[in-house]
């Protein structure tokens, strides 16, 4: 079993492991079943998923059925477009709290920004006083470009501890790793290894072309590693935490296998190379859905 996972210190002071198990689009027999072999069979201590994904219970199943504490999981949760605003926040929090059967996460995340400043504000209040009341650990944003943590910055209160973007080698997403890096929020990739192909994208979903990109491949040949495990060491040696989605043992197991091998310098930029700016998720300035009615 692998416990060489790294940790970073966010600037709440929580502690997160810098790779950990996403679970979108998983039912949640499946989920469960992922998080106990992740937790019990290979090594994981970090569990990432969403009201939105429906698998909540799920996650909660396989962390009370593993034989690892609760102390020792690092859990993410996210609220959901229609729990914007600060009373329907306080009440998607605790509808999660409920379905996960926990009585505190690590990290809450709201999961778009939606495209209305004052609600954001109002939402992230309710945030800070689910932090305040100490069941989130830590609290933070996901798909949220530097002019939406600017509006946060500016509110005057808690910086978020993390933003959570679409990232991997066709989107490196620099301007945020460079705002980030300014203002102390670290970054967290999603669709890591490129994402699913038949995603929940709707007609926008896009094949995944990364995880057989032949100079992807062509660095886990010279490693005798696969093009999953490239990509994972691509986000870990880039300081970035990441959480590849896998329901399959012997892939769940394979991405954490990562611990033995470094990529050198001229891997690392021929991998820079492929950054086109190309996403497969959403963009956030058009993400308006589920939104509050
Ligand atoms: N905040 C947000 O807005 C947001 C959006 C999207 C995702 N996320 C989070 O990020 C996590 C990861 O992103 P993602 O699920 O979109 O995509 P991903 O992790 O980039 O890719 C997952 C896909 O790759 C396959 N896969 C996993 N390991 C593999 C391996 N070693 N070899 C070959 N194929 C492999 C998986 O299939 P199998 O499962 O069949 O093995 C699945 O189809 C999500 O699960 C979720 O927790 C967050």
């Amino acid at each position: 079993m692998n416990h060489q996972v790294p940790r970073i210190v966010l600037n709440s002071g929580t502690v997160i492991p810098q790779l950990g198990l996403g679970v979108w689009q998983a039912a949640n027999d499946e989920t469960e079943h992922a998080v106990r072999f992740a937790l019990d069979e290979a090594g994981y201590r970090h569990i990432d998923t969403a009201a939105a994904y429906g698998n909540e219970e799920g996650v909660g199943r396989g962390i009370s059925t593993s034989s690892v504490a609760r102390e020792d999981i690092f859990l993410t949760t996210k609220l959901w477009n229609a729990d914007h605003g600060y009373e329907r926040a306080l009440k998607g929090f605790d509808t999660s709290l409920e379905r996960l059967g926990v009585d505190y996460v690590d990290l809450y995340l709201i999961h778009w920004p939606m495209q209305d400043d004052d609600r954001i504000l109002r939402t992230w209040d309710a945030l800070e006083k689910i932090a305040e009341s100490g069941r989130a650990k830590a609290i933070g944003v996901c798909n949220f470009e530097p002019r939406h943590l600017q509006l946060l910055i500016d509110h005057g209160g808690t910086v978020p501890a993390i933003d959570q973007v679409e990232l991997h080698p066709h989107l490196a997403q620099r301007d945020i790793r460079n705002f980030g890096t300014d203002h102390g929020i670290v970054v967290e990739s999603w669709s890591p290894l490129g994402g699913t192909s038949n995603s929940g994208w709707g007609k926008d979903s896009k094949p995944n072309t990364l995880l057989t990109e032949p100079i992807i491949t062509r660095i886990g040949d010279r490693h005798g590693k696969s093009a999953a495990q490239v990509m994972i060491r691509w986000h870990l040696q880039s300081g970035l935490i990441v959480i590849p989605k896998s329901v399959h043992d012997s892939r769940i197991r394979e991405n954490i296998d990562v611990f033995d091998f470094e990529l050198s310098e001229q891997d690392l930029s021929e991998i820079e190379a492929l950054d086109g700016g190309v996403r497969v998720g959403a963009h956030p300035d058009q993400m308006n859905v589920g939104g509050p009615e």
